[in-house]
């Protein structure tokens, strides 16, 4: 109710445009519930716009790097790790008192072109991997909350992805790739992150594959419900709530780790109103269902978006408008946090 007479204030032009709305803020109403919340950042903002730098520390308790920490940009050349960028980050969260969730360790997506582009024994494919894991996780050990150790391993039909890990390693990549992130920072939480929450065989498939990694001992501690999805194509909220608790009765926890809710131009109020419906059931669903402990956006500011450059005609996708006012769907999850 606060936010919406300080927004209303906006409007009326008592406090000035693209300054943040006053407020407790989100990470204040999330920490009574035991809830992590936060986003995916990007560096070149986190360096250049204070505003988008006062809106993470006013919502955020937990932070994503939405690209720094991935193969290419932190391991751009076989003897070289470029942590710079990602060392802006961790000390950004450090400073505001938030943890750091790393994205990715193994992807297939965003890899430095010297690792596709010759020939590698299986013993190699399996060297570079465990340098590469054992170097950035080495890196920030004590200071990355939890790990994306595997990003999106599993296809669209439930058999594993082919991906240059696969082909390279073969399937028993994953279980090497969680241990030797272990090795390198016993203490961080390790997690299996992928997307497809409204594809059930898909859903099945991951389920699978942690239980019969877990059985191996594999040291797996989370799951990542990615949650990207559009005002016309979205899971149920029930379809999310089984997966959670599938996941949970292995005695994992759960993040939501990249939600977003892509809007078709024009984005009318009354698409914004579908939007903010979607982010209330999601928030209202992590609330609910045991072992949902973080709930983390895919950015904070529709200024910082990744939807337009992939989605042509869409956008919008975030709690905050390019301006930093808070959206209709701010005040969702805000309500639903409130509650
Ligand atoms: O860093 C280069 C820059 O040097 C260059 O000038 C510029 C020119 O296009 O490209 C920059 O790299 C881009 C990078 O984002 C940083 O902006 C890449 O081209 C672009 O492909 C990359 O896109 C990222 C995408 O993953 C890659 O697949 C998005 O920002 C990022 O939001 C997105 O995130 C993924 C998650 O990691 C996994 N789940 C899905 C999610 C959305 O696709």
């Amino acid at each position: 109710m606060w936010i919406v007479i300080i927004c209303a204030g906006f409007a009326a032009g008592a406090t000035p445009r693209n300054e943040i709305p006053i407020g407790p803020g989100l990470r204040a109403l999330a920490a009574p519930r035991h809830l992590d919340i936060g986003a995916a950042v990007a560096i070149e903002p986190l360096a250049g716009d204070p505003r988008y730098r006062d809106a993470l520390a006013r919502d955020c308790s937990i932070l994503t790097s939405e690209n720094v920490m991935k193969f290419g940009p932190i391991h751009p050349e076989p003897d070289r790790y470029a942590f710079e960028a990602a060392d802006a980050l961790v000390a950004f969260a450090q400073q505001h008192g938030m943890r750091v969730r790393g994205h990715a360790l193994v992807w297939h997506e965003q890899l430095a072109p010297w690792v596709t582009e010759r020939q590698r024994t299986r013993e190699e494919w399996q060297r570079l991997l465990h340098d590469h894991i054992s170097a950035v996780v080495g890196h920030y050990k004590g200071r990355v909350y939890a790990w994306d150790v595997v990003n999106e391993a599993v296809a669209e039909d439930g058999t594993l992805r082919e991906t240059p890990w696969l082909k390279g390693i073969g399937p028993d990549y994953l279980e090497m790739a969680f241990r030797w992130a272990h090795e390198a920072d016993p203490d961080a939480k390790l997690f299996y992150n992928d997307y497809g929450e409204s594809n059930e065989r898909k859903q099945k498939a991951i389920h699978r594959l942690l239980r019969d990694l877990l059985k191996k001992g594999a040291p797996i501690h989370g799951a990542g419900l990615q949650m990207h999805m559009d005002v016309d194509s979205h899971p149920r909220p029930s379809a999310v709530a089984r997966a959670i608790t599938r996941l949970h009765r292995l005695g994992l926890e759960v993040h939501v780790t990249e939600m977003d809710v892509a809007v078709p131009e024009p984005f009318t109020d009354r698409r914004l109103g579908e939007q903010a419906e979607l982010y209330r059931k999601m928030m209202r669903t992590c609330l609910d269902t045991k072992g949902c402990t973080a709930f983390i956006t895919w950015g904070i500011s529709d200024r910082y978006s990744w939807i337009p450059a992939f989605r042509r005609g869409w956008g919008a996708a975030l709690p905050l408008d390019a301006e930093f006012q808070a959206k209709p769907g701010y005040r969702a999850i805000r309500d639903a946090l409130s509650r």
